[in-house]
């Protein structure tokens, strides 16, 4: 049986030292997000998002991730960005603390079912009612290679779209409905779709998946 934990070393580890490239869409984000948003960049990494956001003019910009060997890199790469380590929920911010969270390349890195909406509903209760995740991810591809791996690793990880890398990285394309899914299970309605293509940790080119949904207002404060 694997834990979180276990996938979570690697992204100490080897993970640690990779490239990451799956981009942002500055046009889309500048349609939703305003530059005085206070964003959560949830998922960091090594700040590669957060700066970018900070370049692009975003003036209150954080960053959390699991990984101490991450964030240390990013704060060696990025000292005057904020970057914060934190492992499990919640997190050390009030609800509706943000006014926007992205989530890039997360999912992908998280095999489990219930790992995955805990992400999600931790950011369904950061994000103000009103405001914005911005999410993008790697949907299930049609190649052979990936088909092979899915088939190949679906019996022991019971999930369709789990594969091994081998390096010894475990990720997780998803079913686009199992992605919308979640995001709406959080609390979010979807405003926006777009599709492209990204470059992935391994050099290859895979289709992405990017969601921008707005956090319905909470029942119980609409109640109350
Ligand atoms: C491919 S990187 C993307 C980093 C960043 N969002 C970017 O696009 O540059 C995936 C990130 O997910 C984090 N991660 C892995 N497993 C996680 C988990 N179970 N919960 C939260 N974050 C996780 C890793 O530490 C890593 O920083």
């Amino acid at each position: 049986m694997t834990s979180p934990q276990d996938f979570l070393g690697f992204w100490e580890t080897t993970g640690s030292a990779k490239t990451f490239t799956h981009p942002l869409d500055p046009a889309l984000l500048d349609a939703y997000v305003p530059r005085g948003a206070h964003v959560l960049d949830y998922g960091c990494g090594y700040g590669r998002l957060t700066a970018e956001l900070a370049g692009l003019g975003y003036r209150a910009v954080r960053g959390v991730d699991v990984s101490a060997a991450l964030i240390a890199r990013g704060r060696r790469e990025h000292p005057e960005l904020d970057l914060l380590r934190w492992a499990g929920f919640p997190l050390p911010f009030e609800d509706g603390a943000f006014d926007a969270a992205l989530l890039f390349a997360v999912l992908t890195c998280v095999p489990g079912d219930a790992d995955q909406t805990a992400i999600a509903g931790e950011l369904g209760r950061l994000v103000r009612p009103g405001g914005v995740l911005y999410l993008s991810d790697v949907p299930l591809q049609g190649d052979a290679l990936n088909q092979e791996r899915y088939a190949r690793f679906a019996e022991r990880y019971g999930t369709y779209g789990v594969f091994e890398t081998p390096d010894g990285g475990v990720f997780r394309h998803h079913p686009p409905e199992r992605l919308r899914g979640l995001v709406r299970a959080a609390g979010f309605s979807v405003l926006a779709e777009r599709r492209g293509s990204v470059g992935t940790l391994d050099g290859r080119t895979a289709e992405r998946l990017q969601l921008v949904a707005r956090r319905e207002p909470n029942e119980a404060a609409e109640g109350g």
